[in-house]
This record gives structure tokens, C-alpha cells and sequence, in this order.
């Protein structure tokens, strides 16, 4: 039996908590469900009682010798980030594409030569499971640092059978061994791999006939996700993967409208995608459609800015009833960041949210992205004792101040593993 943890005298602690289950829309994003003085009391692994810390202190009178009491004053809580777009589990880095895209050659460009995620998945494929796991587990110790207790990771840096059950078995290894709670999703149709160059049907058949039913049966996916872009998949390629995947159970992502408006958004809502993932370039009909079925959108802001791209229009999204997440969407091309604080800042500048609305996208709204909201993205009582403090005394000052990690210490599953 482990110590109970009692964190008390928070400044502010952002639970995170409402009544309404289900992804935040509208007024519901802004509301943090705050407690000034706030306290948590957590027991194996779980948060017990959740609130102002006058209360606690009645709750668990005689108690408070058995506690580590971590004194909280001046700090904010918040529950662990989620991030709920990664491609987290790959080979080498790619540092001259960088170079390159300032030198004036396109993302596109890049990757139809040979390079972009074709040259991750040529390293993908020749890295060993040990030096794939090593690899990760850098990305993921970084991913804590900044306050990040749970990810989705996507496999899509093989698109052969073998190296795609190499990526989501790394993550399985990483699950079991690592802190970090992660979320596999296979992403086989990540792009069309060079060798099936102008034969893009007979891979959508192979993805279906022959990846996708080895992967629902190892159970090593929950999501099953698509790069549906003009010169990658159409989104009627797109659409034939998903509904393949939802008849095995896997539950429909698509990468949609980054670089072109090509339907994605509208295509996520069509065949019930639990999210739709960039949406740079998303039609207004397109978020309509989302509103309507209830699509998450997955909003990546480092992206955007990394491509120096006009970021997606999250501030109208909202307004328009979509429910917004964000996330680092971790890859060694178009995003290498591993910081949520960051992205939350970016969310606040380059999309109009309200800091408090990107807190929001980045725990409650992007553990919906990832179906994990029963267990993270808030501090509730019975939920995972996932819990970052803050060098900040509210939840303003973490996006205000920039560029900056403002993450004091972080609690999984209610073991200190950072700070
Ligand atoms: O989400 N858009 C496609 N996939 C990734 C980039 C992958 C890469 O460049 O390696 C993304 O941005
Ligand atoms: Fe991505």
C-alpha cells in the first residue's frame, strides 16, 4: 500500500469536472470547473475527494499524518494534458527537410520526391524494435516534462504488415513500461508507399484485406485513421479504409483538408469519424457537418505554424458548435515538439481561444478525441490520479508567458514522475 498524497491549498485547481459527459462545445469549453484553495486527496492511483481544501481537511480529520502533504500554494493543478495526435513511435529525424522548406520547396514536394514521411518510414523500416523503443522513450520522457500524461500514437511509417506491427508493438512495450499512458491507432494509409506509386487501389486493398484484419485481431489499434489528401488518398479511398476498419471495430480518424479542401471534414462526418484531425483548410460546409454529427476536431497549431501555414479556424469552429482538442501531433516532419504548453499558446494566438478554452482542448476535450475521458482529462473522483502543478498561480499565466515550460511537477496514476 503506497502513501496517500494530499495536495492542498491550490491557488487554483482547474478540475476539469461537469455534470454534461461528452465533448465540450460553445460556453461549456470555457468552463474549468475552478476551485480556489482546492485540494486533492489520492489513494492508490486514484483520485478520492476532489475540493476546497477547508473541506478535506474535515473529510479526512485523524487522516493527515498517513498523507505526503505537497503544499500547493501559489500554484496552479490541472489534470495531466492529453494529447490525442501523435506519431510518436518512429525512426531517425529529418532536420535537412527542414532546411529544404526554407529554402523554398513544399511539404508536398518534398514527399513525392522520396522524402517527407516516405524517408521516416525507410528509416522506420530499418531501425530495430530495441533502437525504435530507445528512440521513443526519449520523445516520451519529454512529453511528461511537459506536463503530458496520456497520448494517441499512430503507427504509418511502415505501410507494410510487418513494420506497421513493429510501430504498434513498440507502443504496446511502452505502455506496459513507460508512465505515459498511450492510445494506438493504426494509420497504415499514412501515404502511398513508393513502391505502390500510381497502383494507390491495389493498396487500399491490401490495407483492407490484409492489414487491418491482422490488426483487429492482435488488438493492437482502437483507431484506425487516413491521410485523405489531394496525391495521397481520395475520399473515396479514405471512406473504403475507415468502413473497413469500423466493420472490424476500429474506430474511425481521418487527417483531413491540411494542405487542400478536399471533403475531409465532411467526409469525417459521414462515416462517424470520432475526430477529423488539421482542418486547415476546412470548408464552412464541412464544419457545419461536423457540428451536426458531433466530429471532435483535432486542431494541430504547431503544425500550421511550423509549415508556416495559416492556422485552422478554431475560434469559428466553436463558435459554430464544434467541439475543439488540440495536440502536438509529435512527428518528425511537419511537427517535432513535444510541448502541449506550447501548443496551448498557440491555440490562444494563432486560433482566437481563450486560454481557458484551450485547456480544455488540450485534457477533457482531447481525452474524448481518444475515448479516454472515463479515466483522464479531468480530476474527478474515481478518475486516474493524473495531475500536473504548475509554476503559475492560474491557468492565464501558463499560456500568457511563452515559450516557456511552466510545469512544476506531474503525478501518474498517483507516482511523482516528474518534479
Ligand atoms: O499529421 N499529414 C500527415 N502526417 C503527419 C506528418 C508526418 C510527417 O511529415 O512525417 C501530420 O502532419
Ligand atoms: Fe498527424
Amino acid at each position: 500500500m503506497t502513501k496517500p498524497i494530499w495536495i492542498k491549498h491550490a491557488s487554483q485547481l482547474a478540475t476539469l469536472a461537469s455534470s454534461e459527459k461528452g465533448p465540450r462545445s460553445k460556453k461549456a469549453m470555457s468552463d474549468l470547473g475552478l476551485i480556489e484553495d482546492g485540494s486533492l486527496w489520492i489513494e492508490n492511483g486514484l483520485i478520492q475527494a476532489v475540493g476546497i481544501t477547508a473541506d478535506l481537511e474535515k473529510q479526512y480529520a485523524g487522516r493527515e499524518h498517513e498523507a505526503e502533504v505537497v503544499d500547493a500554494t501559489g500554484h496552479l493543478v490541472t489534470p495531466g494534458l492529453v494529447d490525442p495526435h501523435t506519431h510518436v513511435a518512429y525512426g531517425g529525424s529529418r532536420e535537412r527537410e527542414f532546411e529544404m522548406r526554407l529554402e523554398g520547396a513544399t511539404y508536398m514536394e518534398i514527399m513525392n520526391a522520396g522524402g517527407g514521411i516516405h524517408a521516416t518510414t525507410r528509416m522506420t523500416r530499418e531501425a530495430s524494435e530495441e533502437e525504435l523503443i530507445e528512440q521513443t522513450t526519449k520523445r516520451l520522457d519529454l512529453f511528461l516534462e511537459h506536463g503530458v500524461t496520456t497520448i494517441e500514437g499512430k503507427s504509418g511509417y511502415g505501410m507494410d504488415l510487418e513494420t506497421e506491427l513493429k510501430q504498434l508493438r513498440v507502443m504496446k512495450t511502452l505502455q506496459e513500461t513507460h508512465p505515459i499512458d498511450i492510445v494506438p491507432t493504426f494509420m497504415g494509409a499514412h501515404a502511398v508507399p513508393v513502391e505502390y506509386k500510381g497502383r494507390e487501389d491495389e493498396f487500399v486493398d491490401l490495407l483492407i484485406d490484409e492489414m487491418l484484419p491482422v490488426i483487429a485481431e492482435e488488438k493492437l489499434a482502437v483507431f484506425n485513421d487516413v491521410f485523405c489528401e489531394k496525391d495521397v488518398y481520395t475520399p473515396e479511398q479514405s471512406e473504403r479504409v475507415l468502413e473497413a476498419g469500423k466493420r472490424l471495430g476500429l474506430i474511425p480518424k481521418i487527417h483531413a483538408d491540411e494542405i487542400e479542401s478536399y471533403g475531409g471534414a465532411e467526409l469525417a462526418a459521414k462515416v462517424g469519424a470520432i475526430s477529423a484531425e488539421h482542418l486547415l483548410k476546412a470548408s464552412d460546409e464541412g464544419i457545419k457537418a461536423m457540428a451536426e454529427a458531433g466530429t471532435i476536431a483535432c486542431l494541430l497549431p504547431a503544425t500550421a505554424l511550423y509549415l508556416r501555414e495559416q492556422a485552422a479556424a478554431g475560434r469559428k469552429m466553436i463558435d459554430e458548435g464544434v467541439a475543439v482538442a488540440i495536440s502536438t501531433d509529435c512527428n518528425p516532419g511537419s511537427s517535432p515538439t513535444t510541448s502541449m504548453p506550447l501548443v496551448m499558446n498557440l491555440a490562444c494566438i494563432s486560433m482566437r481561444l481563450t486560454p481557458a478554452e484551450a485547456l480544455t482542448a488540450a485534457t477533457y476535450n482531447a481525452a474524448c478525441a481518444i475515448k479516454c475521458e472515463d479515466k483522464a482529462g479531468s480530476l474527478e473522483v474515481g478518475k486516474q490520479a493524473d495531475i500536473v502543478l504548475w509554476d503559475a498561480k492560474n491557468y492565464q499565466e501558463i499560456q500568457y508567458f511563452f515559450g516557456v515550460n511552466h510545469v512544476k511537477a506531474v503525478w501518474k496514476k498517483g507516482v511523482q514522475v516528474v518534479g
